[in-house]
């Protein structure tokens, strides 16, 4: 989709890898200048080359979302670099432990809740303020069909993923009016080093068989609908969850 982000200031968590490269990307190539978020500083830089390579503006900036001053000093390098923030994916998580809930590892919990809940909320917490600065803004959080549904052995990530649906709910309710508009996006299994990296084939078989579409999704997939609601022609969209899931949560 060709979507004009021209003069708009994005920042991207996690834009290092998978989902958030693909994010970046997208919103470079309309435009955007991007603020490539992540704590893994090589992939992040990578993102970073591959978008002035096409002439687009980006530069990195290390974060650990689970940090409230750091996200903090994130959004202040965004305005100090172009000069005000108008756009933010939060996007940057974690996959987590996998086991039953009476038996899950309880710091796993505390590390999911950290990144997947809280990380969200640091940066909402402080793009918010620097949006109002802007006269307006637009923000998605990554959520997940685990945003909306269950997932046995993932109470942690299911549990964050709900909350930050939750959280996009209230967000929006207090900030629409002010010209902000604030929404979740709920992907079904994507292909990303989230899921290759920790899964083995037969796994991965399994999980495309679960979608009725008849295979996970892409990150670009994912990516158009989030890069549609940034845009100004998502204009009356604001405090909803969006799936974007080969119809996973339609069974
Ligand atoms: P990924 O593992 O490819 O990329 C995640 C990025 O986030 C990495 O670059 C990583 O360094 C960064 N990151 C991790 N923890 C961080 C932290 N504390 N602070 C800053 N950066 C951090 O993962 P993927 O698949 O692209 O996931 C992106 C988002 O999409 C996540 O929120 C995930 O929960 C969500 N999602 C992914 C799905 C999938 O099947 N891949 C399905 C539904 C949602």
């Amino acid at each position: 989709m060709n979507i004009e982000f021209k003069d708009r200031t994005a920042i991207v968590t996690g834009g290092g890898s998978g989902i958030g490269e693909a994010i970046s990307l997208e919103l470079a190539e309309g435009g955007a200048n991007v603020i490539i978020a992540d704590m893994d500083m090589p992939s992040a830089d990578a993102v970073v080359k591959a978008i002035r390579a096409k002439g687009g503006k980006a530069e990195s900036f290390k974060v650990d979302v689970s940090d409230a001053k750091a996200c903090e000093a994130m959004v202040a390098f965004a305005v100090k670099t172009y000069g005000a923030l108008h756009l933010a994916v939060n996007n940057a998580g974690i996959g987590g432990p996998s086991a039953p809930t009476g038996e899950y590892p309880v710091d796993g919990w505390e590390k999911v809740i950290n990144v997947n809940l809280n990380g969200v909320f640091n940066c909402v917490r402080y793009q918010i303020p620097a949006m109002l600065e802007a006269g307006g803004g637009s923000i998605v959080n990554m959520a997940s069909i685990l945003g909306s549904v269950g997932f046995g052995n993932a109470v942690a990530y299911t549990a964050a993923k709900h909350g930050v649906v939750g959280m996009t709910k209230v967000a929006a309710m207090e900030y629409s009016a002010r010209g902000i508009r604030i929404n979740a996006v709920g992907p079904g299994f994507i292909n990303t080093p989230l899921l290759s990296e920790n899964l083995d084939q037969p796994t991965l078989d399994a999980l495309a068989g679960m979608h009725p579409i008849g295979r996970i999704g892409t990150p670009e997939e994912v990516s158009a609908l989030t890069c549609f609601l940034l845009s100004d022609r998502a204009s009356f969209i604001t405090g909803s969850y969006h799936l974007v899931d080969g119809a996973y949560t339609a069974q």
